[in-house]
């Protein structure tokens, strides 16, 4: 009899451990989720950087510097964008995302897209650095169109 009360505990406690250590580890849900919301953190970084030129070409005061250094930014953070939508395919997870689920089929064009939105931003950055208005504000159009053509396909509100 002690025998077995001792075995019953044992197993109390060994199945109280699985119950802690299940809380422990994230669910998958939870990891869906802190995967949306790590790439919807790089997707702010852009739009943070691209908000100040887009509104140079809407009345904000010109700065070709400015213009020119946010450009870099997004060229730099962009190639992360094929990592942060490949490091976890979040499809049928109760999450708030607008990630369209094609894009988990479509890896390759997802790397062609990024690397478009490089060569743009890198090519509107030289036209500021050569510090006039016009022409970096007329290059406005082909750096933003590099954003709306990968949300056209891939993102569910593609403004
Ligand atoms: C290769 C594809 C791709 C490119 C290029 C791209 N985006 Fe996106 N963007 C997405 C996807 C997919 C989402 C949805 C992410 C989600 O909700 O999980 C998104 C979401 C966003 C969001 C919403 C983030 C939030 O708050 O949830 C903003 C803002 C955004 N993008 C801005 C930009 C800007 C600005 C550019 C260009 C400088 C850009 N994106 C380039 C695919 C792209």
């Amino acid at each position: 009899m002690k025998k077995l009360l001792l075995a019953l505990a044992g197993l109390i406690a060994s199945s109280m451990f699985i119950v802690a250590s299940a809380q422990d580890e994230p669910t998958p849900e939870q990891l869906a989720a802190d995967a949306a919301e790590t790439r919807q953190s790089v997707f702010k970084l852009f739009r943070f950087n691209i908000g100040p030129i887009i509104a140079m070409t809407q009345g904000a005061p010109f700065d070709a510097e400015l213009a020119e250094r946010n450009a870099r930014r997004i060229a730099s953070i962009a190639p992360m964008i094929p990592d942060v939508l490949g490091a976890m395919d979040t499809r049928g997870y109760a999450i708030e995302t607008e990630a369209l689920d094609l894009i988990w089929d479509n890896m390759d064009d997802i790397q062609v897209k990024a690397q478009a939105l490089i060569d743009a931003a890198n090519e509107f950055a030289d036209v500021a650095a050569g510090g006039d208005m016009a022409s970096t504000l007329g290059a406005v159009r082909g750096l933003g169109g590099a954003c709306g053509n990968c949300h056209e396909t891939y993102r569910e509100d593609n403004d």
